[in-house]
This record gives C-alpha cells, structure tokens and sequence, in this order.
C-alpha cells in the first residue's frame, strides 16, 4: 500500500492544530504503509511569484517535518519540482479532462466568485495534482476535507486515461480523509488558525508560546467551583495527557479545587517538553542547509525512479516516442 501526500509551501508558521491535526499523522503513515510526501512548489506558482520566496517557504515545509519527526529513510521527501515528470503526464491527463469537470473546481469557482482574475494554472491545478498521485501508482491520499474533491477528479482521470489507453497504466487512488481527528481548539476557544489570531505557534520563540499558552481565554469560575472540561484549556491540555492523566485532571475538575492557573502551567510544561526538543532540531537543521538539501535530492531521485517507469508506460500506450 502505498501512501502520498503533498504539502503546499505558503510560509504560514505552524501552530498546534496543524500538528495534531495534520502532521503527526502524516509522519505516522509510514510506519504501516510505504510513504511519499513531497513539497508542491509547481503548484504555488499559482500564489506565490517570487523566487526567492519559493525556495525559502520550500526549505521551510522540509524543516517543519524534519524537526517534526518525519525520518527520510522512511518517508519519501521531496521537492515536487525535481521530478519532472510530473509535469508531462499533467498533459497526457489533461487531453482527458473534460473542461466540465475543471469549471466545478472549487479553488478556481471561488477565484472567478471573487472576481479576481484566474490563470490556466490556476484552472489546471487538479490535473496537476491529480499527476501528482498518479505518476507514483498511489493508492491513499490523506487530505484534509477540502481536497476531496480534487481527488475524486484524480480518479476520474485515471479511469479516463485508463479506458482510452488501457486498464492498470494508472492506479485509481483512494482518499483518505481520517474523520476521528478532533479540531483543536484556540485560545479563544475557536477552532485553532493561524488567520485569528488564537494559535499557539509550534516554532516560535519560548516567550511567544508561553504568553499564548496563559493567554487561553477561560471564564471567571472561582477555583473551588467545579469546571467544565470542555473549554479549551482543558480539550488543548488533553492533548498532551495519556488516558488516565486526562480521567483524573477532569475529575479534578468537576469536583472543584482546580485552578485554570495551575492546569495553564502544567499545559506550558508538556507544551515545552513536545516541542522544544523540535525547536532546537529545526534551528539545528536550519543552520545545515547542505544537509537538508541531500535529504531532498535524495527523496527526489528516489521517487523518479518511480514515477518515470508509469510515465514511460503511459506515453508508449498512448502513441508517444519511439516504440520500444
Ligand atoms: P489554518 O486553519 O491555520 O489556516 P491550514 O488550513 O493551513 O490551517 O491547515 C493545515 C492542516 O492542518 C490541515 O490538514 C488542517 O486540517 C489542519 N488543521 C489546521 N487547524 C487545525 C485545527 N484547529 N484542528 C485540527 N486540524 C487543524
Ligand atoms: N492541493 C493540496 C493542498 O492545497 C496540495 C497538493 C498538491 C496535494 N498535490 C497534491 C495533496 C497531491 C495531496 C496529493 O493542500
């Protein structure tokens, strides 16, 4: 089985939702399954036009991971743009795209709803992440809800090139979109993001988690008074708990007696001692950027030597190049 996912480089700091919504999980993945994860630059050129911040929020994504866990030797790293590939079967796949289907994609609907002008990259973004899943033979693609639907279109256009060149050229893909992940909430309770203002960053200087970490907003219950487990300070502390821990701080809680000060503290500490030790490795790596770059070169090369069999079958099934 094999597992792929892509990550777009936006320069967005990471916060804790993103971690325990999204990360973890991603990095667990290749501990049951063969895992590709590469950094979509081809497809943030939809958004981002500088070059030099390209590369930086490129470098940026690998960092993020690396000092997250992810263990190249396990999970597949690399950059989108060093497979090449990717960007001829994106035209093989194309010629099978009904206009229809691309003029229902959500990403490129919104852009026309909001009256801003949207290019043919922009309209053409699904078959190149559909070229994405397809030119590695993936079988699961954990996404978030919103990628749904560009995933479906990637199973349309594998079924497509399928029945027009022949069966089993392409793996048609499943989405893996894990319904159990709790949202994480913010500071104010909300759902934790990075555009209101109420995340608590993973990688930002001590004092900036700390002041976040006391900043969660709870209410005025005195400390003798039983509290609901529901607010955030209690669901954001959780995280970082084993069972029992969490069952004996939310009878605590209910009984009355606890003080949100104290759980605060306590919650700074295990928030300290997760991602401290991932602050220094990315600080660690940052200052090694020959070594991250051999950790990309090598995830792509690797993953080539995947993908250029599938392309080289589907050109010689479709009439391309010489016949072999
Ligand atoms: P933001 O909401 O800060 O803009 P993104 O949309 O960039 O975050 O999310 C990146 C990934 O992190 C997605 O897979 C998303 O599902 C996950 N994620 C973000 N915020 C949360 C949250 N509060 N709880 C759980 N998962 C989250
Ligand atoms: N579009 C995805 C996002 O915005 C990133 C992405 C590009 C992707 N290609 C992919 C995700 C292939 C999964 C598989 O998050």
């Amino acid at each position: 089985m094999r597992v792929l996912s892509g990550i777009q480089p936006s320069g967005d700091f990471l916060h804790l939702g993103n971690y325990f919504g999204a990360i973890r999980q991603q990095i667990h993945l290749a501990d049951s399954h063969e895992a590709l994860l590469f950094i979509a630059d081809y497809h943030s050129m939809t958004s981002v036009r500088d070059a030099a911040l390209r590369r930086e929020y490129t470098q940026g994504v690998a960092l993020d991971y690396l000092a997250c866990g992810l263990d190249p030797d396990r999970t597949l790293l690399f950059r989108q743009s060093d497979v090449p590939e990717v960007c001829e079967l994106a035209w093989l796949l194309s010629t099978v795209t009904p206009m229809g289907l691309l003029e229902r994609g959500h990403a490129y609907k919104d852009r026309i709803a909001q009256g801003q002008p949207a290019d043919h990259g922009l309209f053409a973004y699904p078959v190149l992440q559909a070229a994405d899943i397809l030119l590695y033979h993936a079988d699961l693609v954990p996404v978030g809800q919103d990628q749904k639907q560009h995933i479906e279109m990637a199973r349309d256009m594998a079924q497509r090139f399928n029945n027009t060149y022949g069966e089993d050229l392409l793996v048609v893909p499943e989405p893996f979109i894990p319904d159990d992940v709790a949202v994480v909430p913010g500071t104010d309770g909300r759902k934790m993001s990075k555009s209101y203002g109420n995340a608590i960053p993973m990688f930002a200087a001590p004092k900036a988690v700390k002041k976040a970490v006391m900043g969660i907003v709870t209410d005025s219950t005195p400390v003798e008074e039983p509290k609901d487990t529901k607010a955030a300070v209690f669901q954001i502390w959780s995280l970082f708990a084993e069972d029992a821990e969490r069952e004996d701080l939310f009878a605590r809680a209910t009984a009355g007696g606890l003080g949100y000060g104290d759980v605060k503290k306590d919650l700074h500490r295990r928030v300290e001692a997760l991602f401290e030790p991932m602050r220094e490795r990315r600080a660690a790596l940052e200052a090694k950027p020959d070594e991250v770059e051999a950790i990309l070169s090598e995830g792509g090369r690797r993953a080539r030597e995947i993908g250029r069999p599938v392309l080289d079958a589907c050109r010689q099934a479709a009439g391309l190049g010489a016949r072999v």
